[in-house]
């Protein structure tokens, strides 16, 4: 079926609430040696912008997993546990690009402690406003969305629209 897509945040809020998160995590880490997860391949965009807004050197990791397959969850995360062992004695930020379930944040925290990171902390474009079983609340995010389904600024369905540079909510025609 054909599909539209409805601008929901602009590309020029998204780099403004960027920059303030930035600022934020520049703070918040400026004692520590910080170590940047990004999980591949949605917060690949989010990544990349926000780590040009932190004025600390900053080790990157990235880390692909995947649960979606169209526009809902399979609930099953797929990733490679062995690609973890980086995070011995760091402190971590986790990055993704969007909260929905909370199974991708959950399990990658619990991993990422299980391979002895030293903290770990979340980061989040989006917060989808959902009742969620898993209870999990992100430390940083940009926005707060309705549960909808979104796509650009690295969001994706069924691997397109990624290449967006602002976020948009997909219906069909
Ligand atoms: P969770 O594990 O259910 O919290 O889902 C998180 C993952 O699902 C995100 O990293 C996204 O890749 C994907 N996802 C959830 N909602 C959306 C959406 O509205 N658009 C695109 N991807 C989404
Ligand atoms: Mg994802």
């Amino acid at each position: 079926m054909d599909k539209h897509i409805t601008k929901l945040i602009t590309q020029s809020a998204i780099k403004n609430v960027i920059i303030g998160l930035g600022a934020t995590i520049t703070h918040d880490y400026r004692k520590r040696d910080l170590t940047v997860v990004c999980l591949l391949d949605g917060s690949l965009i989010f990544t990349a912008h926000l780590l040009q807004q932190i004025k600390i050197p900053v080790n990157l990791y990235s880390l692909k997993v995947s649960s979606y397959e169209g526009k809902s969850s399979t609930g099953q995360l797929k990733y490679k546990t062995e690609d973890l062992i980086f995070c011995k004695n760091k402190d971590i930020l986790l990055i993704d690009d969007i909260l929905d379930s909370g199974l991708t944040l959950s399990t990658m925290v619990k991993e990422i402690k299980t391979a002895g990171a030293k903290s770990v902390r979340t980061c989040v474009l989006l917060d989808k406003q959902i009742d969620r079983q898993i209870k999990i609340e992100p430390d940083y995010k940009a926005f707060d969305i309705e549960n909808e389904f979104v796509v650009g600024f690295g969001m994706d369905y069924n691997g397109l629209y990624r290449n967006l540079p602002y976020i948009g909510v997909l219906k069909d025609k």
